[in-house]
């Protein structure tokens, strides 16, 4: 989708990262935030380290980036503890320092409209899930305004892990477990021996055979 996912090195709350090797080779969601001690960020963070359960379970590993210094964000991990009920419990994920904006630039989610409390422009709520192939499979772009829905996010690994390993698609609102479309065109017998559940065609007013639904393989 959105090609390679860039190797840097940078320092972060867990110590120097080079992204492959702390990677390794997981499905992991990379947000970048615009400043620490923000409302809006705090919030952003305190969702991720409640989600931290649902991305272990499923293997996926978690990386913010927020443009500020490393001293910075140790004194928000405080904050972002306390509002997400994490207590004394250990940060769930690294934090990125960015504050003179490089990995933003590099990334290119600048903003050219908006500035931050330092004057430096604001980097944009992007969120990009990577392959673990370190392929870029999907990203989202938010403005400064506007929180996140991370609950959005796991829904579309779940999507986008199902759908690296077997040949479907998701509707609209899929959740995990529910039936996904086989992706056309669909061979019904041939179908019917990938999708031992079994396939179903939908019947539509141009009577082509286009929808057909499964039960998602294990
Ligand atoms: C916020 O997260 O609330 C925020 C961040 C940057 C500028 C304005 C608000």
């Amino acid at each position: 989708m959105g090609g390679e996912f860039p190797d840097f090195e940078a320092e972060s709350t867990d110590g120097p990262i080079r992204f492959s090797t702390w990677q390794e080779e997981c499905w992991c969601v990379v947000f970048a935030h615009p400043a620490d001690f923000t409302p809006v960020c705090t919030s952003e963070l305190g969702a991720m380290v409640r989600l931290q359960p649902a991305l272990r379970q499923r293997n996926v590993k978690t990386l913010c980036i927020s443009c500020d210094s490393l001293t910075l964000h140790q004194g928000w991990q405080q904050d972002i503890r306390h509002y997400s009920g994490l207590g004394s419990a250990p940060f769930p994920f690294p934090m990125i320092a960015d504050p003179e904006r490089k990995l933003a630039r590099l990334l290119n989610i600048v903003d050219p409209d908006e500035v931050c409390g330092d004057l430096q422009p604001a980097s944009l709520r992007a969120t990009y899930i990577v392959s673990p192939q370190r392929r870029i499979r999907m990203i989202i772009m938010y403005p400064l305004a506007v929180g996140r829905s991370f609950g959005e996010v796991l829904r579309a690994l779940d999507s986008l892990i199902l759908c690296s390993k077997h040949r479907v698609a998701t509707p609209e609102n899929w959740r995990r477990g529910a039936k996904c479309f086989v992706l056309p065109p669909v061979d019904p017998v041939e179908a019917g021996k990938q999708f031992p559940s079994g396939v179903q065609r939908h019947d539509l007013p141009s009577n082509k055979p286009y929808m057909y639904t499964t039960q998602p393989p294990e």
